[in-house]
């Protein structure tokens, strides 16, 4: 019988190393609260983020979360409308109001044009998403955000191994935070980790990570967001496939733009920079012939994704607000794409993509 192929596949490291991180942990006794393999993991954070500062909490959605709260940000924060569900919950979890500017439709991301015409008296904050690792327009959120007296936030969860005019991605805004779920290309099952350059915002998201503590003193409001020893460790341990998977997913990626080229319902996102393949999307010409191609290798046991959708406006309103966003949220699709797929699965998914598309 066939296997059914998802939109992605988690990477895991040879069970052989992840296993001998797993016996020294059996040997100290050490399962969480900073131990040795959140550091380890964090050290190489911060070679990979440029940052001095790179802590390891339990995911993505709660780095956001004490993101927000290290910056003391309260009112309304300017948003993605396209992004996944978190980037907005992150913000309505914690009191705030998600405001949302649209998207450019050619990169994806937050328009800096649209931003501005979202700031009023109680805007605190920018939190925009490097979407399917795509870098923002950072220049020009950075100067807006100056000239408001804003923080800004990057949700960099797929900017892993992005680097944008010479420096890591992750470096860049008050935060950056990431997702390192299973789905994403570094993976610890479950968990994710936070960037600042600055010792301030850095002290705050250590002691929100930790009940507000440090040696048993509470300092503030926290949360517990420590990331444990046993995800650290298959962090730790798969951080060093980061090349290799990038390539392989490099060699997919390609192969399907390749196979893809003589297909007129599809088109792509526009990536001002190198990229780290984090997602394969693609755009159809309309929402019926996404449905359609969909619906065909569905039944062929392929199962893409339909990532982002909705548009976000819509999740907790009923109005379009962001008409470009809407409409993208209505015609992408990403197709299955990992470091372990084969050639001949990107040729079937295409031979069903394009059959459906009618060629
Ligand atoms: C853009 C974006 N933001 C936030 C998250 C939340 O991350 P996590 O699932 O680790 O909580 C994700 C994860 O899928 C994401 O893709």
């Amino acid at each position: 019988m066939k296997k059914p192929l998802y939109v992605t596949k988690s990477f895991l490291p040879p069970l052989k190393e992840y296993v001998s991180h797993l016996e020294n942990i059996w040997a100290s006794g050490v399962l969480t609260n900073d131990g040795r393999y959140v550091k380890l993991l964090e050290a190489e954070l911060r070679k990979l983020s440029g940052c001095k500062h790179a802590l390891c909490v339990s995911n993505g959605t709660l780095a956001l979360q004490i993101a927000l709260k290290a910056l003391d940000v309260t009112g309304e924060v300017i948003t993605s409308p396209f992004s996944f569900i978190a980037t907005t919950s992150s913000i309505m979890w914690e009191n705030c109001k998600p405001v949302y500017a649209d998207i450019d439709p050619e990169t994806l991301n937050i328009n800096p044009e649209k931003i501005v015409k979202k700031i009023t008296r109680r805007t605190k904050a920018i939190m925009a998403v490097h979407v399917y690792g795509n870098p923002c327009n950072v220049t020009a959120i950075n100067k807006i955000a100056k000239e408001h007296n804003l923080k800004v936030i990057y949700d960099a969860s797929h900017a892993i191994g992005v680097h944008y005019k010479g420096r890591p991605l992750f470096s860049y805004g008050d935060i950056a935070t990431t997702s390192f779920h299973a789905t994403k290309i570094i993976n610890t099952a479950e968990g994710g980790a936070v960037f600042t350059r600055s010792n301030k915002a850095a002290g705050e998201l250590e002691f929100k990570r930790n009940f507000g503590y440090r040696n048993y003193v509470i300092h503030s409001l926290g949360i517990n967001a420590k990331m444990s020893e046993l995800n650290a460790a298959l962090g730790y341990s798969s951080v060093k496939y980061l090349g290799k998977n990038l390539l392989k997913r490099k060699t997919a990626f390609l192969l399907y733009r390749k196979l893809l080229q003589d297909n007129p319902y599809i088109s792509y996102q526009k990536f001002i920079t190198g990229q780290n393949y984090s997602y394969f999307p693609v755009i159809f010409k309309t929402a019926a012939v996404k449905s359609k191609v969909i619906s065909a290798l569905n039944k062929n046991k392929i199962f893409p994704r339909e990532y982002f959708s909705p548009s976000l406006e819509l999740v907790f309103g009923n109005k379009v607000t962001c008409p470009v966003s809407f409409d993208i949220s209505k015609r992408i699709l990403c197709l299955p794409l990992s470091a372990h797929i084969t050639k001949d699965e990107v040729t079937e998914v295409v031979r069903i993509v394009n059959k459906s598309c009618g060629i």
